[in-house]
């Protein structure tokens, strides 16, 4: 393969990346909450039940905004049955997984376990079956100071101090005819706004995300954003966006170009958010929330997405390969390159449900799409800078021409942060980076990860089949990287410069 060579310029920025599109999303959902994260009576967990396991295998992820506790599941639950004596917490039907809630883990368990993890809540209100009185009793019993009936049942339940938690969903995917409560764009609008105004009212300090559409293949895509938008005004800090991909016929070179569709996605939002602004006359625009993303495709059908009564049942346990690693790394790259208006972004989801972590009993299990999250997180802070690529490329037959080599990157101080993903399947890519006004002066660090093939995967039998490694073969001349990239692969590196 011909060489793709790079040329990056620190005046050519995109923008600050925002920490918090490297965020996650823990539902109430299959053994995401119960077995995978809270399980008292397995060998690892600590005095509050939690799986010191799994805390210690999500912490070098570095989550930082954690969406909460749902999903789906969010649109019947009411926040009130998960606090206080723990003992007295009602057991209820979870219509949306058909599952059983026991609701032993809610607000306060989870806004100290996100203190813990260093981890920002991100709280998901019922807009399904849920009223905007019950939201906004939700905020006070969060954020507000005793004195007032919500706030003293925080009191009671022996948190004096306020959370302050200050980033809020108004319901999810609503635009879903599959969601509890769905309604069509102005009704959930109206409804939203309502909402919206009484949780401003009684903390003016927290930024709302409205639901915006969960797929680009339903039929209101983009006119129920612009419904939304146009009736929530000012009260919108950022719209929501999902999207979750696979490859169900197994054609890994078209799969890997997703990223294409991923960019457009973002770029036909952002168009509708500037439209209203346009057309509404504002100095205010909503930015970007893409609060549920990832590949989510084998455990799909009814036997995985409904729970038959059970509690914690194998839910959405999608076993992850390869090729689905460096998609994940194509979604991080793509919201890299749109860091002046993608603001946030969640991985869905954490453990168990399609989630770079499994649990089998006291087993623990780090899947392929764990290490992109490893490799970017100690390289996430700076501008991201605007890539030119001259390089091989290729015509995907979903999603058009795609470059071989898909890079973001990141200024920061005094270093540059570059990621790529080598999508070729039978070639490596011979690679130079350029960096303009300036010269590199050497490799600080950098990763790899790849494998034997697009499926490979990692198994509890044999968990170390494909894991980030270090990649030593980057080489620094006249002020120009050069390194050869393996046949699918993801690499990122830092260099230093002059
Ligand atoms: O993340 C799994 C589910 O996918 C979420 O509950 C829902 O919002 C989406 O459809």
């Amino acid at each position: 393969m011909d060489s793709t060579i790079i040329r990056l310029d620190p005046y050519h920025r995109i923008g600050e990346v925002d920490p918090r599109i490297f965020g996650g999303f823990l539902e109430h959902l299959g053994r995401a909450v119960y077995e995978g994260l809270y399980d008292p009576k397995n060998i690892h967990a600590d005095e509050q039940g939690f799986r010191k396991d799994v805390l210690s295998a999500l912490a070098p992820m570095q989550y930082t905004a954690m969406r909460y506790p749902g999903g789906n599941f969010a649109s019947g639950y009411h926040w009130m049955n998960g606090i206080g004596a723990r003992e007295k917490r009602p057991v209820v039907q979870d219509l949306a997984w058909q599952s059983i809630e026991t609701n032993q883990v809610g607000t306060d368990e989870f806004v100290h376990l996100s203190r813990r993890m260093n981890w920002t809540p991100m709280m998901t209100i019922n807009l399904g079956t849920g009223t905007p009185e019950e939201a906004r009793n939700w905020v006070e019993y969060c954020n507000s100071p005793a004195g007032t009936l919500h706030a003293n049942m925080r009191v009671a339940n022996g948190f004096v101090e306020p959370y302050n938690l200050t980033l809020w969903c108004l319901g999810n995917e609503m635009d879903g005819p599959w969601q509890l409560g769905h309604v069509p764009a102005d009704q959930y609008a109206i409804l939203a706004q309502q909402a919206a105004k009484l949780m401003k009212d009684t903390d003016p300090r927290i930024e709302l995300v409205a639901c915006g559409s969960c797929t680009p293949d339903l039929p209101t895509y983009m006119e129920w954003d612009r419904v939304v938008l146009e009736y929530l005004g000012p009260l919108a800090d950022y719209i929501s966006l999902h999207r979750y991909v696979g490859n169900p016929n197994g054609g890994t070179s078209d799969f890997l170009a997703v990223t294409n569709s991923i960019d457009r996605q973002i770029e036909e939002m952002d168009a509708v958010c500037r439209y209203v602004q346009a057309r509404t006359r504002s100095n205010k625009r909503a930015f970007l929330c893409f609060d549920e993303w990832n590949v989510w495709y084998r455990a799909r059908e009814a036997e995985h997405t409904n729970g038959r009564g059970a509690f914690a049942p194998h839910l959405l346990e999608e076993e992850y390969n390869l090729e689905d690693a460096l998609v994940v790394a194509g979604f991080l790259n793509s919201f890299i390159r749109h860091a002046d208006v993608v603001k946030i972004a969640n991985l869905a989801q954490i453990v168990n449900v399609i989630a770079p972590i499994l649990t089998r009993g006291n087993e623990l299990l780090l899947q392929t799409i764990y290490y992109p999250f490893l490799m970017y997180a100690p390289r996430r802070a700076g501008t991201a800078l605007k890539p030119v690529i001259n390089g091989p490329g290729y015509d995907s037959p979903m999603y058009g021409h795609v470059d071989y080599v898909d890079t973001s990157a990141i200024l920061g101080d005094a270093e540059l942060h570059v990621f790529l993903v080598n999508r070729s399947i039978d070639s490596s890519a011979p690679v130079e980076i350029h960096f303009e006004h300036a010269k590199f002066s050497g490799l600080k660090s950098a990763e790899i990860l790849t494998g034997p093939s697009a499926q490979a995967r990692n198994t509890f039998e044999q968990p170390r089949q494909i894991t980030s490694q270090k990649f030593e073969i980057v080489e620094v001349e006249d002020g120009v990287a050069r390194f050869e990239m393996p046949t699918l692969s993801l690499v990122a590196l830092t260099l230093s410069f002059t």
